[in-house]
Protein backbone atom coordinates (compact mmCIF):
# COMPACT_ATOMS: atom_id res chain seq x y z
CA UNK A 1 0.00 0.00 0.00
CA UNK A 2 1.27 3.60 -0.82
CA UNK A 3 1.81 6.13 2.03
CA UNK A 4 -1.93 7.08 3.08
CA UNK A 5 -1.32 10.72 1.84
CA UNK A 6 0.24 9.33 -2.07
CA UNK A 7 -1.70 10.13 -5.07
CA UNK A 8 -1.10 7.05 -7.92
CA UNK A 9 -1.31 8.34 -11.44
CA UNK A 10 -2.39 5.88 -13.27
CA UNK A 11 -2.30 7.15 -16.65
CA UNK A 12 -5.06 5.66 -19.65
CA UNK A 13 -4.04 7.47 -22.81
CA UNK A 14 -3.20 4.80 -24.37
CA UNK A 15 -6.14 2.76 -24.05
CA UNK A 16 -9.15 5.33 -22.78
CA UNK A 17 -6.97 8.25 -24.58
CA UNK A 18 -6.04 6.13 -27.67
CA UNK A 19 -9.98 3.97 -28.37
CA UNK A 20 -11.41 7.40 -29.08
CA UNK A 21 -11.44 9.29 -32.98
CA UNK A 22 -8.68 11.14 -34.25
CA UNK A 23 -6.44 9.33 -31.44
CA UNK A 24 -5.30 6.51 -32.91
CA UNK A 25 -1.05 5.90 -32.78
CA UNK A 26 0.82 3.67 -34.67
CA UNK A 27 3.25 1.02 -33.11
CA UNK A 28 6.26 3.27 -33.22
CA UNK A 29 4.07 6.10 -31.60
CA UNK A 30 2.60 4.08 -28.79
CA UNK A 31 6.09 3.38 -27.81
CA UNK A 32 7.40 7.06 -28.31
CA UNK A 33 4.62 8.07 -25.51
CA UNK A 34 5.15 5.36 -23.17
CA UNK A 35 8.33 5.95 -22.52
CA UNK A 36 7.65 9.61 -22.40
CA UNK A 37 4.85 8.61 -19.72
CA UNK A 38 7.42 6.74 -17.64
CA UNK A 39 9.71 10.00 -17.64
CA UNK A 40 7.09 11.71 -16.86
CA UNK A 41 6.53 9.59 -13.60
CA UNK A 42 3.23 7.96 -13.89
CA UNK A 43 3.13 5.34 -11.36
CA UNK A 44 0.75 2.81 -13.69
CA UNK A 45 0.81 3.53 -17.23
CA UNK A 46 -2.35 1.46 -19.40
CA UNK A 47 -0.49 0.06 -22.36
CA UNK A 48 -4.03 -1.20 -24.41
CA UNK A 49 -6.72 -3.49 -24.33
CA UNK A 50 -5.19 -6.53 -25.14
CA UNK A 51 -7.62 -8.54 -26.22
CA UNK A 52 -9.03 -6.13 -29.11
CA UNK A 53 -6.95 -6.66 -31.77
CA UNK A 54 -3.89 -8.24 -32.47
CA UNK A 55 -2.10 -4.32 -33.52
CA UNK A 56 -2.98 -3.49 -29.72
CA UNK A 57 -2.01 -7.06 -28.36
CA UNK A 58 1.28 -6.13 -29.75
CA UNK A 59 1.47 -3.07 -28.29
CA UNK A 60 0.76 -3.81 -24.61
CA UNK A 61 2.99 -6.58 -25.41
CA UNK A 62 5.86 -4.51 -26.87
CA UNK A 63 5.40 -1.80 -23.81
CA UNK A 64 5.93 -4.53 -21.42
CA UNK A 65 8.96 -5.32 -22.66
CA UNK A 66 10.58 -2.57 -23.16
CA UNK A 67 9.54 0.46 -20.97
CA UNK A 68 10.36 0.51 -17.12
CA UNK A 69 9.82 2.67 -14.40
CA UNK A 70 6.11 2.53 -14.32
CA UNK A 71 3.65 -0.51 -13.72
CA UNK A 72 2.09 -1.72 -17.10
CA UNK A 73 -1.72 -2.58 -17.38
CA UNK A 74 -3.64 -3.98 -19.76
CA UNK A 75 -7.79 -3.91 -19.70
CA UNK A 76 -9.50 -6.89 -19.58
CA UNK A 77 -13.58 -7.67 -19.86
CA UNK A 78 -14.64 -10.56 -17.23
CA UNK A 79 -14.00 -13.41 -19.93
CA UNK A 80 -11.50 -15.64 -19.25
CA UNK A 81 -10.13 -15.28 -23.04
CA UNK A 82 -9.88 -11.23 -22.29
CA UNK A 83 -8.35 -12.11 -19.16
CA UNK A 84 -5.41 -14.81 -20.52
CA UNK A 85 -4.74 -12.18 -23.34
CA UNK A 86 -4.15 -9.57 -21.38
CA UNK A 87 -1.86 -11.57 -18.44
CA UNK A 88 0.00 -12.85 -21.62
CA UNK A 89 0.57 -9.56 -22.73
CA UNK A 90 2.05 -7.44 -19.56
CA UNK A 91 4.05 -10.99 -18.76
CA UNK A 92 7.41 -9.26 -20.13
CA UNK A 93 7.03 -6.11 -17.45
CA UNK A 94 8.85 -6.77 -14.28
CA UNK A 95 5.90 -4.78 -12.95
CA UNK A 96 2.24 -5.63 -14.12
CA UNK A 97 -1.41 -5.16 -13.28
CA UNK A 98 -4.59 -6.60 -15.07
CA UNK A 99 -7.56 -4.11 -15.38
CA UNK A 100 -10.92 -6.43 -14.94
CA UNK A 101 -14.40 -4.30 -15.43
CA UNK A 102 -18.01 -5.50 -15.50
CA UNK A 103 -20.85 -2.79 -15.19
CA UNK A 104 -22.85 -2.75 -12.25
CA UNK A 105 -25.82 -0.40 -13.14
CA UNK A 106 -28.66 -1.71 -14.27
CA UNK A 107 -29.34 -0.32 -17.71
CA UNK A 108 -25.59 -1.61 -18.71
CA UNK A 109 -26.77 -5.02 -17.25
CA UNK A 110 -30.18 -5.22 -18.92
CA UNK A 111 -29.72 -3.55 -22.10
CA UNK A 112 -25.85 -4.12 -22.61
CA UNK A 113 -25.24 -7.11 -21.12
CA UNK A 114 -28.56 -9.09 -20.82
CA UNK A 115 -27.51 -10.58 -17.20
CA UNK A 116 -29.01 -10.93 -13.95
CA UNK A 117 -27.51 -8.82 -10.83
CA UNK A 118 -26.29 -12.24 -9.56
CA UNK A 119 -24.98 -13.63 -12.90
CA UNK A 120 -22.79 -9.77 -12.51
CA UNK A 121 -21.70 -10.97 -8.89
CA UNK A 122 -20.56 -14.53 -10.42
CA UNK A 123 -18.95 -13.48 -13.28
CA UNK A 124 -16.94 -10.52 -11.23
CA UNK A 125 -16.22 -13.19 -9.05
CA UNK A 126 -14.91 -16.08 -11.06
CA UNK A 127 -12.60 -13.16 -13.40
CA UNK A 128 -11.23 -11.51 -10.51
CA UNK A 129 -10.01 -14.89 -9.36
CA UNK A 130 -8.91 -15.96 -12.64
CA UNK A 131 -7.05 -12.95 -12.72
CA UNK A 132 -5.61 -13.24 -9.12
CA UNK A 133 -4.02 -16.70 -9.90
CA UNK A 134 -2.18 -15.10 -13.15
CA UNK A 135 -0.98 -11.63 -11.83
CA UNK A 136 -0.24 -10.26 -7.99
CA UNK A 137 -1.63 -6.94 -9.23
CA UNK A 138 -5.69 -6.94 -9.61
CA UNK A 139 -7.83 -3.79 -11.00
CA UNK A 140 -11.49 -4.07 -10.86
CA UNK A 141 -13.79 -1.46 -12.54
CA UNK A 142 -17.65 -1.13 -11.92
CA UNK A 143 -18.42 0.38 -14.94
CA UNK A 144 -21.20 3.14 -15.04
CA UNK A 145 -20.50 2.70 -11.00
CA UNK A 146 -22.16 6.50 -10.76
CA UNK A 147 -25.44 5.50 -12.34
CA UNK A 148 -25.26 2.16 -10.65
CA UNK A 149 -27.89 0.95 -6.97
CA UNK A 150 -25.84 2.11 -4.44
CA UNK A 151 -26.07 -1.65 -2.50
CA UNK A 152 -25.60 -3.54 -5.40
CA UNK A 153 -22.53 -1.13 -6.29
CA UNK A 154 -21.32 -2.11 -2.59
CA UNK A 155 -22.09 -6.14 -3.25
CA UNK A 156 -20.21 -6.54 -6.74
CA UNK A 157 -17.06 -4.01 -4.82
CA UNK A 158 -17.59 -6.50 -1.21
CA UNK A 159 -17.78 -9.77 -4.02
CA UNK A 160 -14.52 -8.07 -5.94
CA UNK A 161 -12.35 -7.71 -2.68
CA UNK A 162 -12.51 -10.91 -1.40
CA UNK A 163 -11.66 -12.50 -4.64
CA UNK A 164 -8.53 -10.62 -4.44
CA UNK A 165 -8.74 -7.23 -6.20
CA UNK A 166 -6.38 -4.77 -4.94
CA UNK A 167 -7.72 -1.77 -6.60
CA UNK A 168 -11.21 -0.34 -6.57
CA UNK A 169 -12.04 1.74 -9.63
CA UNK A 170 -15.54 3.63 -9.60
CA UNK A 171 -15.80 5.13 -13.35
CA UNK A 172 -17.96 7.77 -14.11
CA UNK A 173 -17.96 6.46 -17.45
CA UNK A 174 -20.49 9.17 -18.78
CA UNK A 175 -19.73 12.15 -16.54
CA UNK A 176 -22.73 12.53 -14.97
CA UNK A 177 -21.46 12.63 -11.31
CA UNK A 178 -21.11 16.12 -9.63
CA UNK A 179 -18.53 16.40 -7.09
CA UNK A 180 -20.15 16.36 -4.27
CA UNK A 181 -22.11 13.59 -5.21
CA UNK A 182 -18.81 11.62 -6.51
CA UNK A 183 -16.92 12.35 -3.08
CA UNK A 184 -20.24 11.05 -1.52
CA UNK A 185 -19.66 7.78 -3.12
CA UNK A 186 -16.47 6.80 -2.15
CA UNK A 187 -17.30 7.74 1.38
CA UNK A 188 -19.75 5.65 1.43
CA UNK A 189 -17.58 3.02 0.05
CA UNK A 190 -14.94 3.29 2.36
CA UNK A 191 -17.73 2.72 5.34
CA UNK A 192 -20.35 0.09 3.83
CA UNK A 193 -16.85 -2.74 2.27
CA UNK A 194 -15.11 -5.24 4.83
CA UNK A 195 -11.75 -5.04 3.84
CA UNK A 196 -11.90 -2.01 1.73
CA UNK A 197 -8.49 -0.57 3.67
CA UNK A 198 -6.84 -3.22 2.27
CA UNK A 199 -7.43 -1.64 -1.46
CA UNK A 200 -6.63 1.34 -3.07
CA UNK A 201 -9.68 3.01 -4.76
CA UNK A 202 -10.12 4.92 -7.73
CA UNK A 203 -11.59 7.75 -9.41
CA UNK A 204 -12.11 7.40 -13.37
CA UNK A 205 -13.86 10.63 -14.72
CA UNK A 206 -14.73 11.41 -18.39
CA UNK A 207 -16.02 14.66 -19.21
CA UNK A 208 -19.50 15.11 -20.58
CA UNK A 209 -20.36 17.58 -18.08
CA UNK A 210 -16.69 19.71 -17.92
CA UNK A 211 -16.37 18.29 -14.81
CA UNK A 212 -14.21 15.69 -15.12
CA UNK A 213 -11.43 17.34 -13.23
CA UNK A 214 -13.57 19.01 -10.30
CA UNK A 215 -14.86 15.10 -9.72
CA UNK A 216 -11.38 13.33 -9.84
CA UNK A 217 -10.24 15.97 -7.11
CA UNK A 218 -13.26 15.24 -5.30
CA UNK A 219 -12.90 11.43 -5.24
CA UNK A 220 -9.72 11.75 -3.51
CA UNK A 221 -11.04 14.09 -0.96
CA UNK A 222 -13.95 11.13 -0.24
CA UNK A 223 -11.05 8.71 0.05
CA UNK A 224 -9.73 7.62 -3.31
CA UNK A 225 -5.72 7.70 -3.74
CA UNK A 226 -5.96 6.65 -7.41
CA UNK A 227 -6.75 8.66 -10.29
CA UNK A 228 -7.28 7.83 -13.91
CA UNK A 229 -6.69 10.23 -16.54
CA UNK A 230 -5.11 11.21 -19.87
CA UNK A 231 -2.70 13.33 -21.15
CA UNK A 232 -4.22 16.84 -22.86
CA UNK A 233 -7.96 14.78 -21.93
CA UNK A 234 -8.01 13.07 -24.48
CA UNK A 235 -10.78 9.47 -24.16
CA UNK A 236 -14.12 8.84 -25.14
CA UNK A 237 -16.40 11.83 -26.33
CA UNK A 238 -15.82 14.93 -24.31
CA UNK A 239 -12.50 12.76 -22.67
CA UNK A 240 -11.21 11.97 -19.43
CA UNK A 241 -10.28 13.63 -16.79
CA UNK A 242 -6.70 15.64 -17.68
CA UNK A 243 -3.50 14.11 -16.00
CA UNK A 244 -1.68 18.13 -16.62
CA UNK A 245 -5.21 19.37 -15.08
CA UNK A 246 -5.02 17.38 -11.93
CA UNK A 247 -1.35 17.90 -11.67
CA UNK A 248 -1.48 21.40 -11.70
CA UNK A 249 -4.69 21.67 -9.00
CA UNK A 250 -2.32 19.57 -6.65
CA UNK A 251 0.64 21.90 -7.34
CA UNK A 252 -1.16 24.86 -6.74
CA UNK A 253 -3.90 24.27 -4.53
CA UNK A 254 -1.77 22.43 -1.61
CA UNK A 255 -3.74 23.70 0.94
CA UNK A 256 -6.46 21.87 -0.22
CA UNK A 257 -5.14 18.84 -1.33
CA UNK A 258 -1.94 18.10 0.72
CA UNK A 259 -1.24 15.29 -1.38
CA UNK A 260 2.67 13.88 -2.30
CA UNK A 261 2.58 12.17 -6.31
CA UNK A 262 5.79 10.99 -8.58
CA UNK A 263 5.30 13.15 -11.32
CA UNK A 264 7.85 15.12 -12.57
CA UNK A 265 5.56 18.56 -12.82
CA UNK A 266 8.28 20.16 -16.02
CA UNK A 267 7.15 17.10 -18.35
CA UNK A 268 3.87 17.75 -18.62
CA UNK A 269 4.17 20.46 -21.20
CA UNK A 270 6.66 18.00 -23.02
CA UNK A 271 4.27 15.22 -22.90
CA UNK A 272 1.25 17.49 -23.82
CA UNK A 273 3.68 18.63 -27.20
CA UNK A 274 4.91 14.69 -28.21
CA UNK A 275 1.05 13.50 -27.59
CA UNK A 276 -0.19 16.29 -30.11
CA UNK A 277 2.51 15.06 -32.67
CA UNK A 278 1.27 11.47 -32.53
CA UNK A 279 -2.52 11.71 -32.96
CA UNK A 280 -4.47 14.11 -35.51
CA UNK A 281 -5.09 16.91 -32.98
CA UNK A 282 -3.16 19.47 -30.47
CA UNK A 283 -5.36 21.06 -27.59
CA UNK A 284 -7.24 24.27 -27.74
CA UNK A 285 -5.08 27.50 -26.99
CA UNK A 286 -7.04 28.22 -23.95
CA UNK A 287 -6.68 24.67 -22.67
CA UNK A 288 -5.47 25.01 -18.81
CA UNK A 289 -1.74 24.26 -18.22
CA UNK A 290 -0.74 23.73 -21.68
CA UNK A 291 -2.69 25.40 -23.83
CA UNK A 292 -0.65 28.04 -26.22
CA UNK A 293 -2.26 30.78 -24.64
CA UNK A 294 -2.02 28.97 -21.23
CA UNK A 295 0.51 31.62 -20.04
CA UNK A 296 0.30 34.68 -22.80
CA UNK A 297 -1.41 37.95 -22.08
CA UNK A 298 -2.48 40.22 -24.45
CA UNK A 299 -4.34 42.79 -22.79
CA UNK A 300 -2.41 46.06 -21.54
CA UNK A 301 -3.52 46.10 -18.02
CA UNK A 302 -2.35 42.23 -17.80
CA UNK A 303 1.05 43.14 -19.15
CA UNK A 304 1.70 46.19 -16.74
CA UNK A 305 0.61 44.03 -13.88
CA UNK A 306 2.40 41.18 -15.08
CA UNK A 307 5.72 43.34 -15.54
CA UNK A 308 5.57 44.44 -12.22
CA UNK A 309 4.59 41.34 -10.40
CA UNK A 310 3.83 38.18 -12.91
CA UNK A 311 1.73 36.89 -9.54
CA UNK A 312 -0.66 39.26 -10.58
CA UNK A 313 -2.04 37.60 -13.51
CA UNK A 314 -0.13 33.71 -12.90
CA UNK A 315 -1.15 31.71 -10.34
CA UNK A 316 1.91 29.24 -11.58
CA UNK A 317 4.83 29.35 -13.32
CA UNK A 318 5.15 28.42 -17.28
CA UNK A 319 8.84 26.67 -15.97
CA UNK A 320 6.90 24.89 -13.29
CA UNK A 321 5.18 22.75 -15.74
CA UNK A 322 7.78 22.77 -18.84
CA UNK A 323 6.26 25.45 -21.09
CA UNK A 324 9.01 28.14 -21.56
CA UNK A 325 8.15 31.40 -20.60
CA UNK A 326 5.20 33.73 -19.99
CA UNK A 327 4.31 35.28 -23.23
CA UNK A 328 3.18 39.11 -23.47
CA UNK A 329 1.67 38.76 -26.73
CA UNK A 330 1.56 42.33 -28.68
CA UNK A 331 -1.57 43.20 -30.13
CA UNK A 332 -4.21 45.88 -30.56
CA UNK A 333 -4.91 45.62 -26.75
CA UNK A 334 -1.00 46.20 -25.74
CA UNK A 335 -0.23 49.40 -24.05
CA UNK A 336 3.06 51.29 -24.22
CA UNK A 337 5.18 49.59 -21.82
CA UNK A 338 4.85 45.85 -23.17
CA UNK A 339 5.78 47.54 -26.40
CA UNK A 340 9.04 49.33 -24.57
CA UNK A 341 10.34 46.50 -23.23
CA UNK A 342 10.18 44.16 -26.30
CA UNK A 343 11.94 46.82 -27.85
CA UNK A 344 14.40 47.28 -25.16
CA UNK A 345 15.10 43.14 -25.39
CA UNK A 346 15.51 43.67 -29.47
CA UNK A 347 18.51 45.79 -28.45
CA UNK A 348 16.39 49.44 -29.23
CA UNK A 349 16.09 51.18 -26.13
CA UNK A 350 13.61 53.93 -26.77
CA UNK A 351 13.21 58.17 -25.65
CA UNK A 352 9.83 58.88 -24.28
CA UNK A 353 9.23 60.41 -27.54
CA UNK A 354 10.84 57.74 -29.67
CA UNK A 355 8.03 55.74 -27.94
CA UNK A 356 5.23 57.58 -28.52
CA UNK A 357 5.77 57.68 -31.88
CA UNK A 358 6.71 54.05 -32.31
CA UNK A 359 3.67 53.43 -30.44
CA UNK A 360 1.17 55.47 -33.00
CA UNK A 361 2.87 53.33 -35.82
CA UNK A 362 2.18 50.32 -33.34
CA UNK A 363 -1.42 50.78 -32.99
CA UNK A 364 -2.09 51.38 -36.31
CA UNK A 365 -0.29 48.30 -37.05
CA UNK A 366 -2.54 46.45 -35.26
CA UNK A 367 -5.56 47.47 -36.00
CA UNK A 368 -4.79 45.85 -39.43
CA UNK A 369 -2.84 42.59 -38.19
CA UNK A 370 -3.63 40.13 -36.23
CA UNK A 371 -0.43 38.71 -35.52
CA UNK A 372 2.70 41.24 -34.54
CA UNK A 373 6.08 39.60 -35.02
CA UNK A 374 9.55 41.05 -33.61
CA UNK A 375 10.20 42.03 -37.31
CA UNK A 376 7.33 43.95 -37.60
CA UNK A 377 8.26 45.99 -34.58
CA UNK A 378 11.98 46.33 -36.05
CA UNK A 379 9.79 47.29 -39.04
CA UNK A 380 8.00 50.19 -36.77
CA UNK A 381 11.74 51.96 -35.78
CA UNK A 382 12.42 52.63 -39.66
CA UNK A 383 9.10 52.88 -41.41
CA UNK A 384 10.51 54.06 -44.39
CA UNK A 385 12.78 51.09 -44.75
CA UNK A 386 9.80 48.61 -43.18
CA UNK A 387 8.72 45.52 -45.50
CA UNK A 388 4.96 45.98 -46.72
CA UNK A 389 2.81 44.27 -44.38
CA UNK A 390 -0.49 41.94 -45.33
CA UNK A 391 -3.74 43.53 -44.09
CA UNK A 392 -4.65 40.25 -42.50
CA UNK A 393 -2.50 37.49 -41.42
O1 LIG B 1 -15.17 4.73 -18.56
C1 LIG B 1 -15.10 3.55 -18.14
O2 LIG B 1 -15.99 3.04 -17.45
C2 LIG B 1 -13.92 2.78 -18.51
C3 LIG B 1 -13.75 1.46 -17.83
C4 LIG B 1 -13.41 0.38 -18.80
C5 LIG B 1 -12.73 1.59 -16.74
O3 LIG B 1 -13.09 3.24 -19.26
ZN1 LIG C 1 -13.34 5.43 -19.42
Amino acid sequence: MPAPDQIVFFDTTLRDGEQSPGCTMHLDEKLRMAHQLSNLGVDVLEAGFAIASEGDFNAVRAIASQVRGTRIASLARCKREDIEAAARAIAPAPSNRIHVFLATSDLHLEYKLRITRQQALDQAAESVRLARSLVDDIEFSTEDGTRSDHDFLIQMITVAVQAGATTINIPDTVGYTTPAEYEALFRLVKTSVPGIDQVILSTHCHNDLGMAVANSLAGVQGGARQIECTINGIGERAGNAALEEIAAALMVRRDKFPYTHHLKMTELYPTSQMLAECISFGCSPNKAVVGANAFAHESGIHQHGMMANPLTYEIMTPESVGAGHTNLVLGKHSGRRALADRLEKLGHPLTREQLDEVYARFTELADRKKSIYDQDLLGLLHPAKAAPVATIS
